[in-house]
């Protein structure tokens, strides 16, 4: 640890499992026995409007019924007390990590409470139901601020220099099913860092990690927070 300066964090929805918002693939998964593939599109949110606009609707309603749990928590104290550098990149669409207090993070797949425009490009803090009709531009093309598959992520150039840059990318709770996160190990390992996993099960990717730990977020988070910040 003596020489880590630099770490990239990213986060799926492993990390918010034990808060009780389910995960995307598995049993029990978020679809119910669709794939979420084949509803989180930009063709999906033509054909079939009202089913991705409640689907969204009802996950930002529930977000109010959650609450951060011990990873998010350890994540936040190591945001506060790390003196290097840090970015914390989620894939989850949730606001926990912010509500536990990390500031130093981005949502690479948008976010639950915010609304974007699809004629005019607004996007805008939403807590509520969406309605169809953009308060901006008044097309009725508003949409929840997810990325869907077939779409760019959000702020992949600060994500890619943060990798270029970074001395340690731990990877947290997520599959490594859908790219371009999944190839972030990879990245990072090329320009030299070491690379981390903790996960319930081994990822798909598991094989491009120096080192992988098993187990629920809410154990093994505080432990390897507490042993970084330990040095
Ligand atoms: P997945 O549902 O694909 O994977 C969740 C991972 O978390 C699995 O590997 C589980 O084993 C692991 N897991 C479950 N409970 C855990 C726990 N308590 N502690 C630690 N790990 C646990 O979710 P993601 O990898 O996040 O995209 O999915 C990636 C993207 O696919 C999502 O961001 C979403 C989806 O399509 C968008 O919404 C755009």
């Amino acid at each position: 640890m003596r020489d880590i300066q630099n770490i990239v964090i990213l986060t799926g929805a492993g990390v918010s499992a034990e808060s009780g918002v389910a995960t995307f693939r598995g049993p029990g998964g978020l679809w119910e026995g669709h794939r979420v593939e084949d509803v989180c599109t930009p063709k999906a949110l033509e054909r079939q409007p009202e089913l991705v606009h409640r689907f969204y609707d009802e996950r930002r309603a529930k977000l109010s019924t959650v609450r951060p749990n011990a990873a998010h928590e350890a994540l936040a104290r190591l945001d506060a007390e790390w003196t290097g550098g840090l970015l914390l990149v989620t894939q989850n669409v949730d606001d926990l990590h912010e509500r536990a207090g990390s500031t130093r993070m981005l949502h690479m797949h948008g976010e639950l409470k915010s609304a974007l425009c699809a004629a005019c490009g607004m996007r805008r803090p939403w807590d509520a139901a969406l309605p169809p009709i953009c308060p901006t531009c008044q097309a009725p093309t508003l949409r929840p601020d997810i990325v869907f598959f077939g779409e760019m992520p959000y702020q992949m150039d600060a994500i890619e220099a943060a990798l270029a840059n970074a001395d340690l990318f731990v990877s947290i709770g997520t599959s490594g099913a859908v790219y371009p996160a999944a190839g972030f190990v990879r990245t990072a390992r090329h320009y030299g860092a070491q690379t981390l996993e903790l996960n319930l099960d081994p990822s798909e990717g598991s094989i491009w990690f120096d080192d992988s730990r098993m187990g629920p977020a809410g154990t093994l988070v505080p432990a390897w927070v507490e042993e970084v910040l330990r040095g």
